[in-house]
């Protein structure tokens, strides 16, 4: 007799009912308070917990229990030596997972007070008697998030326990930021007995991930992410800046203004690692519209960039599929105009990407398209690039990964 394959269990949170006083959770529904109270003894019995943040959905279990953070990896397929982010809801629990005579530079405690909660993500050196090695791969260091979903802050708070947790997806594909998402890609497989519903994710992608640790203080963006560049360097340097901070630490882009020592540049768990990432179960192809594809264009290792014309890219674009053809990009584009245009919408579906004014926007809605693009059933699925600046670069730097292919076109 073949065995059944437990269910995911979906249970809603509304996370404008949570409110806090101090780290304390005060719920005004108690069907969410019931939900949290169910995933915090899923998580006591060392269970993994699906659950909303405001960047990406995430695949939790305790971080100080390496049995338990074993079935994050196994549950997504997770490559052994990618190490993982541990999220606190409070400053103090912060404590428990370094070493005693730690403390943070100046530069971290701005950055703590003004991104926390939120999508920072800060490297620390882990106390190795606290942090399993799993959590962190075997590194020195323990990243650490202070995230500002309630429905994550209620659920780390009442378990009493920082909650590992990498986006819940299976390793490669896009991070989800609606709980379908989640049950579409990790349900009904015995992976995932739980499932928080707390609706949409408001940034849309991952954290920002920083290491200040270095001896020169600077601060190094090791994943752009939903703390933008220009927000890190604003707070280190603007006016509310500290004064012990003169001259303000530098602060690094991966592989703009740094690249790591050989062995770590090639190690598959690096940032700006060369196989593809993000990527749906479709091909998916970066439109460079405005600025020169990059000399190595390539995180795939796609080699040089090929430049079509607009009415050559739709015409070879139409003639090569046999299906339907997915567009995402932002509103004022041309290329957006054409898809939409007498005739095309039989051919192509549209995502947009919100104005070129707001990168936020499109940041929040690229893994949003790519999914329902992808389950909409189109064949291939076109990007168009957006200015990497602000969540720009965030954008940038996922879709590269994501991209298998792509073309430059000549809009004039
Ligand atoms: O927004 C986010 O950060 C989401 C939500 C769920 O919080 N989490 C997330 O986790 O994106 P994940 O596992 O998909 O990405 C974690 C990133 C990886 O690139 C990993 O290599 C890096 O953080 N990372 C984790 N610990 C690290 C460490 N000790 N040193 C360097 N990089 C680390
Ligand atoms: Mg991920």
């Amino acid at each position: 007799m073949a065995t059944a394959i437990p269910r995911t269990l979906v249970l809603k949170c509304d996370p404008e009912s949570i409110t806090f006083s101090q780290d304390e959770p005060i719920y005004s529904d108690s069907e969410t308070e019931n939900a949290i109270k169910t995933a915090v003894q899923h998580l006591t019995e060392r269970h993994v917990v699906a659950f909303p943040t405001e960047t990406v959905y995430g695949l939790g279990a305790l971080a100080l229990d390496a049995t338990a953070a074993t079935k994050i990896f196994s549950a997504k397929g997770r490559p052994s030596d990618n190490p993982l982010i541990v999220h606190i809801s409070s400053p103090s629990m912060l404590s428990s997972l370094l070493p005693p005579s730690y403390t943070p530079s100046l530069a971290y405690k701005t950055l703590m007070h003004r991104f926390w909660p939120g999508p920072l993500t800060l490297l620390f050196p882990a106390n190795p008697s606290c942090v399993p090695s799993i959590i962190t791969a075997g590194h020195p260091t323990v990243a650490v998030r202070l995230p500002a979903h309630p429905v994550a802050r209620a659920l780390i708070a009442t378990t009493g326990i920082p909650l590992a947790a990498p986006s819940a997806n299976t390793s490669g594909k896009p991070s989800p930021t609606r709980a379908a998402h989640v049950l579409r890609d990790l349900g009904g497989t015995g992976r995932l007995p739980l499932l928080l519903d707390g609706g949409v994710c408001a940034v849309g992608l991952e954290s920002t991930v920083v290491d200040g640790l270095g001896a020169d203080g600077a601060l190094r963006v090791l994943r752009p992410g939903g703390v933008t560049v220009e927000a890190l360097v604003a707070a280190l340097g603007g006016s509310d800046a500290p004064d012990g901070m003169q001259p303000p630490p530098r602060v690094l882009v991966h592989r703009r203004d740094f690249v790591l020592n050989s062995r770590e540049e090639n190690a598959p768990t690096t940032p700006g690692m060369k196989y593809r990432h993000y990527a749906p179960g479709v091909p998916v192809t970066l439109l460079y519209t405005a600025s020169a594809p990059p000399d190595d264009d390539d995180d795939a290792g796609r080699g040089a960039v090929r430049c079509v014309g607009l009415d050559a890219f739709f015409r070879e674009a139409e003639s090569g599929a046999s299906g339907r053809l997915g567009l995402m990009a932002q509103d004022d584009s041309p290329l957006l105009a054409r898809a939409r245009s007498e005739g095309a919408p039989a051919r192509w579906l549209t995502f947009s990407l919100g104005e070129s004014t707001e990168p936020a926007r499109a940041a929040q809605r690229l893994f949003e398209g790519l999914l329902s693009l992808e389950e909409q059933g189109v064949e291939r699925i076109y990007v168009q690039e957006v200015a990497e600046e602000q969540e720009g670069l965030a954008f940038m730097n996922r879709i590269r990964k994501a991209a298998a292919t792509s073309l430059r076109i000549a809009l004039m």
